[in-house]
């Protein structure tokens, strides 16, 4: 076949001598089995020549990763691990790729915990733990097409539906949580994505860097979203998942926050507690 077909691999040769053979005993047996072989080829010839694997950190659209994963977008950024969107086949997923080595460690945690949980509203693992030139890596369901950040963001208060039907696969998913004792510690529009099943929009929640933390740093969070009396506690407890929920339930019905109560409670919260920089940021603390 090389010698009639410039460029054909050995792969190819050997798909397309199995897939005709005269002998129907020797020949490949179904398509499905033919479709495998055709991805192992695909996979050949968009290899890189040096053998390198491609660097997920800056793919850009329809660039092909190691798993037959064809990068459509970057979700998101990140502060240690960037979220891309991926396809395979017709098939989509959100890989999280760690930003340096140094941070593999909290994706391998974080995919340990989603492998322990289980819920419609809390996204699923889809693959183990997978390494790109030494970063680790995983690929997990997509939680919508936009958060609810983006939504509340666009349109504004959920209308009384909406707003029963989120409200309860929120505390649906905060009793499940409790239950496993699995602590989410980010709890916050962002963090949740609108998702349709079977023709109805409902609430799926990601984003669990944060669940392995020690339970003693009590600064670790988004600070518009944090119990203002945590940082009293000498460790961190399911009564401040609550609260964070309790203020998503908020976020919901009103729109926005409310920026007066939530200063009111953290004027106090500081005026009680041992001296310790301002919150001033809603970006998330770094962590320790
Ligand atoms: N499973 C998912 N489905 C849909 N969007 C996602 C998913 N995972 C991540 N994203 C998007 O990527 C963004 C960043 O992902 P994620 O929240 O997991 O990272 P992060 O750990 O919060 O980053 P940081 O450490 O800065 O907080 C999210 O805000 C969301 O827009
Ligand atoms: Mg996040």
């Amino acid at each position: 076949m090389p010698a009639v077909l410039d460029g054909a691999s050995s792969k190819l040769e050997k798909l397309v001598r199995q897939a005709t053979q005269t002998d129907t005993l020797l020949r490949t047996d179904s398509a499905a089995a033919f479709l495998r072989q055709l991805d192992a080829v695909e996979e050949e010839l968009t290899a890189p020549e040096d053998g390198a694997v491609p660097d997920p950190l800056n793919a850009t659209i329809d660039d092909r990763l190691p798993g037959n994963l064809v990068v459509k977008g970057k979700l998101g950024a990140g502060g240690s691990a960037p979220a891309l969107l991926v396809e395979r086949g017709n098939d989509q997923f959100v890989l999280k790729v760690a930003l340096k080595p140094e941070y593999n460690s909290r994706l391998r945690d974080e995919l340990e915990v989603l492998q322990k949980l289980r819920h419609q509203f809390i996204v699923a693992p889809k693959s183990d733990l997978l390494n790109f030139n030494g970063l680790n890596a995983f690929l997990v369901d997509l939680a919508g097409e936009r958060t609810l950040a983006g939504r509340l963001g666009a349109d504004g208060r959920l209308s009384g539906e909406f707003l029963e039907r989120f409200g309860d696969d929120l505390l649906n998913v905060l009793e499940y949580l409790e239950h496993e004792d699995v602590p989410h510690r980010d709890l916050k529009p962002d963090n949740i994505g609108v998702r349709e099943y079977s023709k109805q929009l409902h609430l799926k929640l990601f984003d669990f860097s944060l669940s392995r933390l020690p339970l003693d740093n009590t600064r670790a969070g988004t600070p518009d979203y944090m119990e203002p009396f945590l940082a009293l506690r000498p460790r961190w407890d399911p009564h401040a998942e609550r609260f964070s929920a309790a203020l998503v339930l908020y976020e919901m019905a009103a729109g926005t926050l409310s920026a007066g109560a939530m200063a009111r409670a953290r004027r106090t919260s500081l005026k009680m507690r041992s001296p310790s920089p301002p919150i001033s940021s809603t970006r998330r603390f770094a962590r320790p």
